[in-house]
C-alpha cells in the first residue's frame, strides 16, 4: 500500500549556500524542495552591510536553475561595527529578514563575530524596536569550557542576560543541540524560538567517534549525548510552534572535511525531507511534520506560509547519491544510517 502525505511547501530557516562554484553546485539541492531559506552570512569576507547582502542575493538569484521558485531570505553578519541605521534600512526595505550573531571564533568563518556584547547593545536595541529577529549561534568560545557544554553555558552567561537587557528583542536560537536549550525555549512564551537541524534529530556524539572518526558527522554545535537528541526529537515532533526546521546544511568539500583539521558541517539539503519523514513517522507524529517544516517558521518570522504543496510518498528505500559533485569539489551527503522510505514526489 502506498502511503502519502501532502504538506505546504517547506522552508529552511538556517542554510549555508556559500558562493561561486559551491553555490552553483548546492543551490539546486535546496531549491528542489524548499520555497525559502534564511541564508547564513558567514562568507569570507562575511556579509556585513546592506550592500553586501544585496550583492550576495543577486549572486544567489543568478545561480538558480531555470524556473526554480526559491526565495533567499538574507541576513547580515553582526559585528561590533554594524551600523544600526544601515541594518534598519535593509530590514525596512525587505532586503534582509534577520541578523546573525556569531560569538567570535565559535564556528566556520566566525572570526569577525562579536567579542564584547556591550559594543552591540545599540544595534540590538534598534533590532528590538523594528522587530528584526536575531539568529544566534549559541556557544561560548571560552577555551576553559568543554565543547560539549558550550551551548548550556552560553544560555546562562550570554543569551539570558542579553535578552533581559533588550526587552522585545526577537531571538532564534539556531541549531539547538541540548535538552538545556529545549527547556530554555519552552520556559519563555514571547520573542523566542529555536531551529533544529535534520542531523541533530538523528545523530548523537557516538556517531562521530565510535568505530573510527567520522568527519561527515562533525558539525558545530557538535552533536551531544543521546538524552539530548531525544529532547530535540521531542521538541521537533511535539507540535510546539516555538520549534522549527533550520537544516544548517553546511557544505564543505570532501578534501576540507577529510583532513587533519576537518571543517565542521553536515550537508543535508538533498535528503532532509526524507530524513524528517522517517524521524516523525517513528514518533507517530507524521501529522506534525507540516508544522515543523512549513508552518511554525513563517509564523515566527511573520511571513505567510507557502501556498504550494508537496507530497511525500512512502515506498521502497530511496537511493540518494553519496556525493553531490560541485565545481568546488565533491560534497558528501549526510548519511542517516538507516533506510529512507519517504521521498518527495516530483
Ligand atoms: C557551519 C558552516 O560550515 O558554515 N558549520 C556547522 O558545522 N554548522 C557554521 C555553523 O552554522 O556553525
Ligand atoms: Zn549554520
Amino acid at each position: 500500500m502506498t502511503q502519502s502525505l501532502t504538506l505546504r511547501r517547506p522552508d529552511d530557516w538556517h542554510l549555508h549556500l556559500r558562493d561561486g562554484a559551491m553555490l552553483q553546485g548546492v543551490l539546486p539541492e535546496s531549491a528542489r524542495h524548499f520555497a525559502r531559506a534564511i541564508i547564513m552570512p558567514n562568507l569570507v569576507p562575511p556579509v556585513v552591510t546592506a550592500a553586501d547582502a544585496a550583492a550576495y542575493r543577486d549572486r544567489i538569484l543568478a545561480a538558480l536553475p531555470e524556473g526554480a521558485g526559491f526565495t533567499p531570505l538574507m541576513t547580515l553578519y553582526l559585528t561590533e561595527e554594524t551600523d544600526p541605521e544601515d541594518l534598519a534600512a535593509a530590514h525596512a526595505s525587505g532586503l534582509i529578514t534577520a541578523v546573525k550573531l556569531y560569538p567570535a571564533g565559535a564556528t566556520t568563518n566566525s572570526a569577525s563575530g562579536v567579542r564584547d556584547f556591550d559594543k552591540v547593545r545599540g544595534v540590538l536595541e534598534k533590532m528590538a524596536e523594528i522587530g528584526c529577529p536575531l539568529c544566534v549561534h549559541g556557544e561560548v568560545t571560552d577555551p576553559e569550557i568543554d565543547i560539549f557544554d558550550r551551548e548550556a553555558v552560553f544560555i546562562d552567561r550570554v543569551l539570558d542576560p542579553v535578552r533581559r537587557a533588550t526587552p522585545g528583542l526577537r531571538v532564534v536560537m539556531e541549531h539547538l543541540t541540548t535538552a538545556d536549550g529545549v527547556a530554555y525555549v519552552q520556559a519563555h512564551d514571547r520573542d523566542l524560538a529555536a531551529t533544529i537541524t535534520t542531523h541533530h534529530l538523528i545523530i548523537n556524539r557516538n556517531h562521530i567517534l565510535v568505530g573510527g572518526i567520522k568527519p561527515h558527522y562533525y558539525c558545530l554545535p557538535v552533536a551531544k549525548r543521546e538524552n539530548h537528541r531525544l529532547a530535540l526529537v521531542g521538541a521537533a515532533t511535539g507540535g510546539d510552534a516555538r520549534f522549527f526546521l533550520g537544516t544548517d546544511s553546511a557544505p564543505h568539500t570532501d578534501a576540507n572535511k577529510q583532513s587533519a583539521c576537518g571543517c565542521a558541517g553536515c550537508f543535508t539539503a538533498t535528503n532532509t525531507m526524507s530524513c524528517l519523514a522517517e524521524v516523525f513517522e517513528r514518533e507517530g507524529a507524521l501529522d506534525r511534520l507540516e508544522g515543523f517544516a512549513s508552518l511554525h517558521g513563517p509564523a515566527f518570522y511573520r511571513l505567510p506560509p507557502n501556498e504550494e504543496r508537496i507530497t511525500l510518498v512512502k515506498g521502497a528505500p530511496v537511493h540518494y547519491p553519496a556525493k553531490i559533485l560541485t565545481g568546488a569539489g565533491p560534497v558528501t551527503l549526510f548519511d542517516p544510517g538507516f533506510p529512507l522510505h519517504w521521498r518527495v514526489a516530483e
